[in-house]
């Protein structure tokens, strides 16, 4: 799509064996997808589907030793790297990451303020001085109260909320783009949680970042994302609006998960399991990957399907999806 933000197309992630390709593992497949300016997408999957991979790999913060990263992925229509798979230098790349665990991004043994100094004067040419007062601005943008004093604060003296609002604050530092948030609000109670989420909302809406919002929580989706993309076993199998998809599940992994909802606007669940499990990255699987705990389960499924296009912007990646009729969410 011409004018996305981020443009992501067919990421493949391998994880080790140092050069040896035979004894490698994939854990991404062809992964594609777009984030337009100002818009929150919502990445959804459970757990070991590939998003924390995915949001490593666009961050750069996958070890290369350990790991091979494949595939195109652009920032403003610039390559994240180059052919041979090397990083453009990072500190160029407008985007930055919010992980679950504050303590992630902060170090324990430097005061807040010095921290987003650090940050300030890596990207930009400016005095300790302006620095300074350009991170109390942005402490007092994420809702921090009495951001001068708290500058001098070491992160243990915050509260868990108060930490991620001051690693939000270290990502805003490199004034993003796009902002790539990690299940940022698991680890916070049900208020500081609905906080952030409306600060996010903010920063997308005024200031046109796009965000990339992994989360088990189908209710913040509901509540805080124009767009899904839902992933099973390292692949993207579904996306489309938060209103169509909810409506409408095309793919039956994104209908069991909405099938075994109790109410999408009650936030603060982990995302609800289905029957089965997702398979171990490197085994071999025949056709469609989902079809071994799929209730729809027919003949053509043994074709691998592709991610198709279909009406009003969705993808799907199931070859049945016009023919089944899937409930949505109860709302
Ligand atoms: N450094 C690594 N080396 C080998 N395999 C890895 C590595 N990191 C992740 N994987 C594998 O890649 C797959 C995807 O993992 P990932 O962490 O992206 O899942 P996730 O969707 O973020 O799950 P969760 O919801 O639990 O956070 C998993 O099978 C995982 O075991
Ligand atoms: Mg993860």
């Amino acid at each position: 799509m011409s004018g996305a933000l981020l443009e992501v197309d067919g990421l493949e992630v391998f994880f080790g064996s140092g050069g040896e390709r035979g004894s490698e593992v994939q854990a991404l497949h062809g992964v594609s997808f777009e984030v337009q300016p100002g818009e929150i997408v919502g990445l959804v999957g459970e757990s070991g589907s590939g998003k924390t991979v995915t949001s490593l790999a666009l961050m750069g913060l996958l070890d290369p030793r350990t790991s091979r990263v494949q595939g195109a992925a652009r920032l403003d229509g610039e390559p994240l790297w180059d052919d041979d798979g090397r990083l453009r230098a990072h500190v160029d790349v407008p985007m930055a990451m919010v992980f679950q665990e504050p303590m992630t991004a902060l170090d324990p043994v430097f005061r807040i303020g010095h921290q987003l100094v650090e940050t300030l004067r890596r990207r930009q040419r400016v005095s300790r001085r302006e620095a300074m007062a350009r991170a109390a601005e942005l402490l007092d943008q994420v809702g921090i109260p009495d951001p001068k004093a708290r500058l001098r604060s070491y992160p243990h003296e915050l509260s868990g909320g108060m930490r991620q609002r001051v690693v939000i604050a270290l990502a805003l530092a490199c004034s993003p783009r796009l902002l790539i948030a990690d299940e940022p609000t698991t680890a916070v109670d049900a208020t500081i949680q609905a906080q952030l989420l409306e600060l996010i909302s903010d920063l997308a809406r005024k200031e046109g970042m796009g965000v990339l919002f992994v989360t088990h929580d189908l209710g913040v989706v509901a509540e805080a994302c124009h767009r899904m993309i839902t992933m099973y076993a390292g692949r993207v199998i579904e996306s489309g609006t938060v209103a169509d998809v909810l409506a409408r599940p095309l793919h039956p992994y994104t209908g069991g998960l909405l099938a075994a909802l109790p109410a999408p606007e009650h936030r603060g669940g982990r995302l609800p399991t289905i029957p089965g499990v997702v398979p171990a990255p490197g085994r071999a699987v025949e056709g469609c990957v989902f079809a071994d705990r799929c209730a729809h389960k027919e003949p053509p499924c043994s074709v691998v399907p592709d991610l198709r296009e279909l009406d009003g912007g969705r993808r799907v990646r199931c070859v049945r999806a016009e023919q089944l009729r899937l409930t949505g969410s109860r709302t």
